[in-house]
């Protein structure tokens, strides 16, 4: 069956994709990899293996930017995302960027590939922060091989926890709990349905799904990092706590 939160993410993106082109083509155009908001560089941050010949599944891949990235360094990503419109916007790059690789419509609680293919699952955004990390965790943890890895970069514990109830950017105020947090819908966003879990949880939740934790890379601005129109957070606030954390962890 499919989950309720699957069918209101696929409109809300499929609605949405428009939105995403310019950024997507900005993404691929791009030469270096970075991460998050604040295009934070691989280089300084090493959230990813040695690429060469590894076989990639990018969970919630989107405009499939990170795929490209990963194809690009040696890698044989495959994409996968629930929004068909999404999807489109990723051929059409693929096609201008001539970056070919295989592009997946379905929901990544349920990805139909086979058990053990993976050395590497990644998700930007995308399963990170879209999927119940309940369905989505076993599920990573199904797809990769032994010593395989799992890398994931999504909004932050603390984000969760101080977005307003009803316009970004982040504040100073704690407006929710801790204990119960798991799914946050997000009525201006067309009913998105996003989820995130407290750290203990996490941590409970990828050891018990078979992996080790490797890292908790909590992302700062950098020092000369400006606040963008329509921010998540300002500068000023991410340069003083995390607005993105990214999971690393090792299939046993
Ligand atoms: C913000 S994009 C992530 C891609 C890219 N890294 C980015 O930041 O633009 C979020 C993507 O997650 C996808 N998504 C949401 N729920 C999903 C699910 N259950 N399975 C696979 N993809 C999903 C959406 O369709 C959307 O394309």
């Amino acid at each position: 069956m499919v989950e309720d939160h699957v069918l209101a993410n696929r409109q809300s993106w499929d609605a949405d994709a428009h939105e995403w082109v310019d950024r997507g083509r900005r993404d691929w155009q791009s030469e270096e990899i970075t991460w998050g908001v604040w295009h934070v560089p691989e280089a300084e941050v090493g959230l990813l293996p040695e690429l060469v010949g590894l076989d990639v599944v990018e969970l919630g891949c989107g405009t499939g930017y990170v795929s490209a990235w990963l194809a690009r360094r040696g890698a044989r990503p495959v994409g996968l995302d629930n929004s068909c419109r999404q999807l489109a916007t990723a051929r059409s790059f693929q096609r201008e960027f001539d970056v070919p690789f295989p592009l997946i419509h379905a929901d990544a609680e349920r990805a139909p590939l086979r058990d053990a293919t993976f050395d590497l699952a990644v998700s930007e955004y995308g399963a990170a922060i879209w999927c119940d990390p309940y369905r989505w965790i076993p599920e990573a943890a199904r797809l990769l091989r032994p010593g395989g890895q799992l890398v994931f970069l999504g909004h932050s514990y603390l984000a969760m926890l101080t977005f307003p109830e009803e316009d970004l950017p982040a504040g100073e105020v704690l407006v929710r709990p801790h204990f119960g947090m798991h799914r946050f819908v997000w009525p201006e966003n067309g009913g998105a349905v996003e989820f995130a879990i407290p750290h203990g949880e996490m941590i409970r939740l990828l050891r018990s799904s078979g992996f080790d934790v490797e890292d908790l890379v909590e992302i700062q601005a950098p020092d000369d990092a400006r606040t963008p129109t329509d921010p998540l957070a300002t500068a000023e606030w991410s340069r003083r706590w995390p607005i993105e954390e990214v999971w690393r962890a090792r299939r046993r």
